[in-house]
């Protein structure tokens, strides 16, 4: 979605500005602005190079703020991108989220004279801040006033002739983290545009605003009260904010997979003793032992992932699971009884729905434990217990590495709870953890068949229709496999639970149709050979993911990329893999930039 990054220093703000909005391009955006105090402000449409072009070299100032907007309301155009401002031009502000009651404070303030420009809710920020500072004495008195008359949700950046050497920011709902230099100091709205700079971080909560200058920062919450926090270290190296060589973002973190897993394994599981520690969910052990039930609500990607997780849960640890939606589970009337545990699983930390789902469950009493890749994020906040990927950033749209993480995270945290719950036996439980310590070279030798699985693309592209189908624990991945694929080659594809096929989908299936069938060595393994079998009958042609070892399928599908053995419970990790090289590769070879989807968005943080 939108971003933002402000400065305040000694430094030209120009250039600082437009690496900053360069580094948060990944969200997806359609226009760029920058205001810059004394040098004015510039806007483009399309991409960041297109304002960084315009700008030239006139810019010259030390404080300023930039955004990529992504539109909400308002067609993509100069006059709507952000910056805005009031009638006189003296407050200039960005900002990310919504405001809900920008009409009636428009209506309002156009009856007071206020001319406005721009068809955005944004715009009403800068002259309600205006109208306010007629009657207020200090700049903040009128920001603190305006604060309290929005609704909705708001990252906001603001500078303003009448306090030119300060910049000012606010957060409700949409992230905002300081970051904390050596007489500069900086603002964004992700993380990754700050560590180039500095790894000193404050992260604003809702309700909290600040005030930045040079060599300075305040914090203040809602009644004017300052606030102390000291700055955290993030631990991201800026290498890992960067493409490391490959082409794009989503092929690094794909081939990241071995590593991400070592990663997600870090401090929580002993090679030596096989023992699993989750001292993140120490505080909730107790708690865990007893609940009834488990609600895992997400979106995307991170939605499949907790499909995965609730066949894990409760085939071991015994405890019931659903999973829902979470842009349904915020509107429909949700049963949360006592003993109910819900859980988030998320990248970003902001997704809105996944957030309004938590706050639902919270207000209902539930605990929240969540599965969260980004440190300091709001639902990561949010949750009475975290267990971070540590992974560092995805940068990619198309959500690769989380998801990896995010299954081998469902692993542990289901032996943690077979184990406290007393539902699993030692001998099983071992034998989870040792085929959990060689998922890493088992992913890597998938990743060393690169070019096999590239040629297999090659033959596949010219196909504009898809299915993919899966039973059990390769059921999840049917419908991940068909949104990578759908997502970066805009390929229509649909993931189905194989069972399903003779109720519907089957219809589809002639020469042009190919299916993508998960057939591995598993519990299902024979039931997949007859969908197959079925599908043959019809014309339809077959790419089959199956285990190594496997001699049938070669002869039945039309062509077959293997995988190592593992147990069922962890064969998702292994077959999600080549689906998402499968994916990458007709992505590229469509000529899309596959890290930057049309029309998508890498934090979905509106509605
Ligand atoms: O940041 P989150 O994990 O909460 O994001 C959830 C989805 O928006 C995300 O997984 C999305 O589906 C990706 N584009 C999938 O590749």
């Amino acid at each position: 979605m939108c971003g933002i990054f402000g400065y305040v220093g000694k430094r030209q703000a120009a250039p600082l500005l437009i690496d900053g909005l360069k580094a948060l391009e990944y969200r997806g955006y359609d226009s760029a602005g920058l205001y810059i105090v004394g040098a004015g402000c510039a806007k483009a449409v399309g991409q960041v190079k297109n304002l960084e072009t315009k700008l030239g070299d006139g810019f010259s100032g030390n404080t300023g703020l930039a955004h990529t907007r992504w539109a909400t309301h308002g067609v993509p155009s100069e006059v709507n991108s952000h910056p805005h401002s009031d009638c006189e031009q003296k407050i200039w502000l960005a900002h990310n989220g919504i405001i809900e009651n920008y009409n009636e404070l428009k209506e309002e303030l156009i009856s007071k004279g206020h001319k406005f420009v721009s068809a955005t809710d944004t715009e009403v920020v800068a002259h309600l801040i205006e109208e306010n500072i007629k009657s207020d004495s200090s700049f903040s008195e009128a920001l603190l006033k305006t604060l309290k008359a929005i609704r909705g949700t708001y990252g906001l950046v603001i500078s303003s002739v009448h306090e030119p050497e300060k910049i000012f920011v606010a957060r409700k709902g949409s992230p905002i983290v300081l970051g904390i230099g050596e007489g500069e100091n900086f603002v964004a709205s992700d993380p990754s545009a700050i560590v180039p700079h500095t790894k000193r971080v404050i992260y604003l909560n809702d309700g909290e605003w600040a005030i930045l200058t040079a060599g300075s920062y305040q914090l203040f919450d809602l009644e004017g009260t300052e606030i102390s926090r000291e700055p955290q270290t993030i631990e991201w190296s800026v290498e890992q904010t960067q493409k490391g060589g490959y082409d794009h973002f989503m092929m690094k973190e794909i081939v990241e997979g071995d590593n991400v897993i070592k990663n997600s394994l870090r401090g929580r599981l002993d090679e030596v003793s096989l023992e699993v520690k989750l001292p993140e969910l120490d505080s909730v052990a107790n708690q865990l032992k007893d609940i009834k039930r488990i609600i895992i609500t997400s979106c995307g990607t991170a939605l499949y992932s907790g499909m995965v997780g609730e066949y894990m849960i409760e085939e071991l640890a015994k405890v019931p699971v659903e999973i829902e939606y979470a842009s349904e589970f915020r509107y429909r009337s949700p049963i949360i009884e006592p003993g109910t545990m819900i859980m988030s699983i998320t990248q970003s930390g902001e997704t809105a729905d996944t957030l309004a789902a938590i706050r639902e469950a919270k207000r209902q009493g539930a605990l929240v434990v969540s599965i969260v890749n980004t440190v300091g994020s709001t639902i990561a906040r949010e949750s009475d217990a975290v267990m971070f990927n540590q992974i560092g950033p995805e940068i990619g749209v198309a959500s690769t590495k989380a998801f990896m993480s995010q299954v081998t995270l469902f692993a542990l945290f289901t032996l943690y709870l077979g184990k406290i719950r007393g539902t699993i036996n030692e001998e099983m439980y071992k034998k989870v953890v040792q085929e959990i310590i060689a998922l890493p070279d088992k992913i890597k030798s998938i990743l060393s068949r690169q070019e096999e699985i590239k040629l297999i693309a090659d033959k596949y592209s010219r196909f504009e229709d898809f299915l993919f189908m899966g039973r059990k624990y390769t059921f999840p991945i049917a419908f991940e496999g068909a949104l990578k694929l759908k997502e970066i080659s805009y390929v229509h594809a649909e993931g189905y639970g194989a069972g399903e096929m003779k109720h519907g989908p089957i219809a589809m299936i002639d020469e042009n149709f190919p299916t993508v069938a998960l057939a591995l060595s598993d519990a299902v393994y024979e039931k997949m050979v007859s969908n197959i079998e079925e599908i043959k009958a019809r014309s339809g042609k077959v790419l089959a993911i199956a285990t190594e070892g496997n001699t049938t399928l070669s002869n039945l599908a039309d062509d077959v990329i293997y995988v190592p053995e593992t147990i069922e419970m962890l064969e998702a990790l292994l077959a999600v893999v080549p689906l998402q090289i499968f994916a990458y590769y007709i992505g590229v070879g469509r000529g899309y930039n596959v890290d930057k989807p049309r029309n998508l968005a890498k934090s979905v943080t509106v509605e």
